[in-house]
């Protein structure tokens, strides 16, 4: 990791605290933590299709944007948004926040988990610059990060120990988006995290889900992936890029 100048004692203890050695001239073909006078980022070096950087981003426009999008309103019907008050949902996989944030503001209570130590550093540089905006900084007051890996126990170990009514699901797959900006923000994530090495792996997350939802799971698969874990959902939401795969739980009424 690197730190601008006047920001080298921040970034010394972020690199100790994440395990990552602090460089003072980057290298040409590095995976780069950043931290600038505004924000932390991540960027790759010397690769021209993926130079920029990407960072958590819950204060202007994309967000806006996605959330009058057909993608966004796709994903608040399969979550169910509108049918409860404020209900819980567990983002079990945060990545850049960008879904978390979506479901937050249409009034969700979310737990965002992500596994990653970079990556939920990200996210809390991000959560910290939206505190301070009037309109993000309430939405994200509804979202509770977890530096934590989610599996079928983590319900218990909260803060406040509740089943969640929703366990939201977006496991690595190819980006296939067609903008550049998040196609990037995909590709870094992809460079950083990687896919689930063992194939059973995102069908235990399923499975993990299935145990801890109360009402629904939902699972983003690109439009034309097969079911997480060979698993048929209860029906699903197809967009131009996207499906959204939801698994209703026995006894709790189906259709979105
Ligand atoms: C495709 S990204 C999610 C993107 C996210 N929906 C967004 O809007 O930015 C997948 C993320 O899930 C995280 N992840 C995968 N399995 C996880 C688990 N069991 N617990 C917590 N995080 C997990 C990965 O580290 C990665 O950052």
């Amino acid at each position: 990791m690197a730190g601008a100048p006047g920001c080298h004692e921040q970034a010394q203890r972020l690199a100790r605290r994440l395990h990552l050695p602090l460089v003072s001239e980057a290298g040409p073909d590095m995976l780069l933590l950043r931290l600038t006078g505004k924000r932390l980022e991540l960027c790759r070096t010397g690769d021209p299709a993926l130079t920029g950087a990407v960072w958590v981003e819950f204060v202007r426009g994309r967000l806006d944007h996605r959330r009058r999008s057909q993608g966004g309103q796709m994903l608040l019907r399969a979550v169910g948004a509108g049918k409860y008050r404020m209900p819980l949902v567990f983002d079990a996989t945060g990545g850049l926040g960008g879904d978390g944030f979506l479901m937050a503001a249409a009034g969700c209570r979310v737990h965002l988990f992500e596994q990653h130590p970079v990556v939920a550093a990200m996210l809390e540089d991000g959560l910290r610059r939206a505190a301070a905006d009037p309109v993000a900084g309430t939405i994200c007051r509804r979202i509770r990060l977890r530096a934590e890996e989610f599996n079928a126990a983590s319900w218990r170990q909260g803060p406040d120990p509740a089943r969640p009514l929703v366990v939201y699901l977006d496991p690595m797959f190819p980006a296939r988006e067609k903008s550049a900006r998040v196609k990037k923000g995909l590709q870094l994530l992809q460079l950083l995290v990687g896919t689930p090495v063992e194939p059973g792996g995102a069908g235990r997350l399923l499975e993990d889900a299935l145990q801890t939802a109360t009402v629904r799971v939902v699972v983003k698969r690109p439009k034309k992936g097969p079911f997480l874990g060979g698993r048929r959902p209860s029906f699903s939401l197809a967009g131009k890029t996207v499906r959204f795969d939801v698994y209703q739980q026995a006894g709790t009424g189906a259709g979105d």
